[in-house]
């Protein structure tokens, strides 16, 4: 992608949820966005203060921190009052949130913690409700806009050791369906990308992540879909290019989902067999 961008978000503002560090998703998200116009508030977990480096974001973007646990409906108010301060409105969100509590801890699908297994669903899931609520009920969200929000396949297929995590999935793109045909009425999309293994803080929280990047690299016929590369995905979805598209899954994924077996694995498998 060229360095100066294309424009293809100027005028537009938003929230961008979940940049940690360099790693993450929202990271690579908010530069391309930045890259092609549109500002934003960068926002995340009080916790990500002490654990991340969001202020250099924000120097690099020109763009207001505010902190918020996208868990507690205050938190989203004041953020979301926030942002129509700054800008007027906002024209997109990007919710880019995910933690797997039993994952984490390496509790077994069989022996979830309940507990862990609520906040999971809570953090990963419903707090895509809680946004888009407190969104609209602030009177922050433009209509027209646009939201996104970051899945994977776990949430259609088992991968073992996505765990709960898979659930989580299920219920954020489930989330995106109820809630889009209500948006709809606004002329505002609401849509997952369910991207490639990516090695971020939260990928790599996941017992097993480089068995599960490997064989998704080697399946995928153009290869595992880099940050870089679902953060160009992720503009296409906020610009008026993509203004049809709504209660989507969208695999962003170098072709994963479309596989069964490849010429190369059969290969290797018959390798590993010494047949
Ligand atoms: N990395 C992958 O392989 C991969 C693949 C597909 C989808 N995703 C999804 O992408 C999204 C971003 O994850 P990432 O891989 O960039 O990792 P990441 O660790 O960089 O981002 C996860 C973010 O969630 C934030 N968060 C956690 N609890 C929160 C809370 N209560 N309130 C607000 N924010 C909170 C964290 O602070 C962090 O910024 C997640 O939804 C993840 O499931 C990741």
């Amino acid at each position: 992608m060229a360095d100066k961008g294309h424009g293809l978000l100027s005028g537009k503002s938003g929230v961008i949820f979940g940049a940690l560090n360099e790693s993450s998703l929202a990271w690579a998200i908010a530069e391309a966005i930045h890259r092609e116009g549109g500002r934003f508030v960068l926002t995340n977990a009080p916790i990500a203060k002490r654990l991340g480096t969001v202020d250099a974001l924000a120097e690099r973007t020109g763009s207001p921190v505010v902190w918020a646990d996208a868990t507690s409906a205050e938190d989203l108010d004041a953020l979301f009052r926030q942002a129509k301060e700054t800008f007027g409105g906002v024209d997109f969100v990007v919710h880019s949130i995910g933690m797997g509590m039993n994952v984490r801890k390496d509790r077994p699908y069989e022996d979830l913690d309940y507990d862990w297994y609520h906040k999971t669903l809570d953090i990963s899931a419903i707090s895509l409700h809680r946004v888009v609520h407190s969104a609209e009920t602030t009177g922050a969200l433009n209509d027209g806009g646009s939201i996104v929000a970051l899945s994977y396949i776990g949430a259609q297929r088992v991968f073992s050791k996505y765990s709960e995590m898979g659930d989580a999935k299920a219920l954020l793109e489930s989330i995106v369906r109820s809630y889009g045909y209500r948006l709809g009425r606004r002329g505002i999309r609401i849509n997952t990308i369910s991207q490639s293994p990516t090695r971020t803080t939260a990928g790599s929280g996941i017992t097993g992540f480089d068995g599960m990047f490997d064989f998704a690299d080697r399946l995928a016929p153009l290869g595992n879909a880099d940050a870089a590369s679902c953060a160009d995905y992720t503009v296409t979805l906020l610009s008026d290019l993509t203004r049809m598209v709504t209660m989507q899954t969208l695999f962003h994924d170098g072709g994963f989902s479309a596989m069964g077996i490849s010429d190369a694995l059969i290969e290797q498998l018959k390798n590993a067999q010494g047949s």
